[in-house]
């Protein structure tokens, strides 16, 4: 049987990924212009999907196309940025071998890079410094890519799950980090991160180094007629068809996140007859309530009793009008700052999310599996 288009978990590019035209486009003139950007957003929307989209579409543009990418979830130190920063320069092989190392020799002074072959005639670097050195080091992989910009190469360099650089030496890093990127003018970086840091961070704390330095922009749902759409053409692949009234349905089922849509998705052409019926649907909706119990139980359990509380509140209510006099009484709620502050907290824990005035889960399918253990 054909693979399904429907695909979760990793990075989605080509015929599972859609819409996002206007963001490609904005993101690749700003690109073109050397702007910094910071893109922020809900978690499991597609921002890492969108970027790699990116570098897919840049290296048609840009013959001389230099796309470093790091996750800083996966760095734990300088000495973890320095060696990734050398695999992700080795994967953009910018010379033939005898021009790289003849190009790296003229520009390290602290970094020795030890190149090699590997079975299939790729080049791979690691760079060996002295533990003593490592500030310097640090600063001559920038300078690397720097002089490449210089010469000719359009150098994008992508740091995602970028929140996660506080965890490694407070501001120290950050500080370092914007000093040596404000001299970068003829390269553009781009900063991934999660809506709750960016926004409270780089906008209103002006202590934060990398306060005003660049661009914000954020990357929100897909509109569901794209999704209808894709999901009738997966079916269709399948020999399968959905109903638009039924597509919809799964989207709004999936609270339009673009992770639960694709794994909903997935889940549903596989159980569902030849034409999908409402029944397969509620059955794909108990499945995935029934994978993810023990992780929601894992959840509740780490939440304070008033915090659990104010979670039950938050369903009765439909998180409308949660600090009313009446709801006060008729739910019997600590003073307004216990409440804010419990709420503040699960604001923070990306467990809901504030929505003009109202109160709404993050995550559709615990909300479904609270209504059923606590209501
Ligand atoms: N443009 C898209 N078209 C189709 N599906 C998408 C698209 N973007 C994301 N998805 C789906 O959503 C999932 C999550 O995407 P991705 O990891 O890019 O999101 P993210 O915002 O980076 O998430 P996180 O906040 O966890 O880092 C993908 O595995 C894929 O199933
Ligand atoms: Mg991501």
């Amino acid at each position: 049987m054909k693979e399904s288009i429907f695909k979760f978990g990793k990075i989605v590019t080509g015929e599972s990924f859609i819409d996002r035209k206007d963001e490609l486009k904005e993101i690749k003139n700003d690109v073109k212009n050397n702007i910094n950007l910071f893109i922020y957003g809900p978690r499991r929307l597609g921002k890492t999907s969108l970027i790699k989209q990116l570098e897919l579409e840049l290296k048609e543009e840009y013959k001389k196309l230099i796309s470093i990418y790091l996750d800083f979830f996966q760095i734990h130190s300088k000495e973890k940025f320095i060696s990734l920063f050398g695999e992700e320069l080795s994967r953009n092989k910018p010379f033939e071998i005898k021009n790289t190392i003849k190009f790296l020799k003229s520009i390290l002074i602290n970094i020795i890079p030890k190149i090699s072959i590997d079975q299939y005639g790729n080049m791979n670097f690691e760079f060996e410094y002295k533990r003593s050195n490592e500030d310097l080091a640090f600063e001559e992989v920038f300078n690397i890519i720097k002089t490449l910009s210089e010469r000719g190469f359009k150098v994008v360099v992508i740091f995602d799950e970028f929140q996660e650089i506080k965890n490694l030496d407070g501001l120290q890093f950050e500080k370092k980090l914007r000093s040596i990127i404000q001299t970068h003018s003829k390269l553009s970086y781009i900063f991934l991160g999660s809506e709750s840091s960016f926004s409270k961070n780089l906008t209103n704390d002006p202590e934060n180094p990398f306060y005003h330095s660049g661009k914000l922009k954020y990357i929100g749902k897909i509109p569901e007629k794209y999704w209808v759409e894709f999901i009738k053409k997966g079916f269709g692949l399948y020999n399968k068809t959905i109903s638009e009234q039924l597509a919809k349905l799964v989207c709004e089922t999936c609270d339009n996140i673009s992770y639960y849509i694709q794994l909903f998705s997935y889940e549903l052409i596989h159980i569902a007859d030849r034409t999908v019926n409402k029944k397969a649907i509620d059955k794909v909706k108990d499945r995935i309530i029934n994978e993810k119990s023990e992780f929601y139980s894992v959840l509740w359990r780490k939440l304070s009793p008033y915090q659990k509380k104010v979670i039950e509140v938050i369903l009765q209510v439909e998180g409308k009008q949660m600090f009313s006099e009446e709801h006060k009484n008729k739910y019997n709620l600590s003073a307004p700052s216990s409440t804010s502050e419990a709420i503040r907290r699960l604001l923070e824990e990306e467990i809901i999310k504030k929505e003009r005035t109202e109160y709404k889960f993050i995550d559709p399918f615990f909300k479904e599996w609270l209504k059923i253990k606590i209501l």
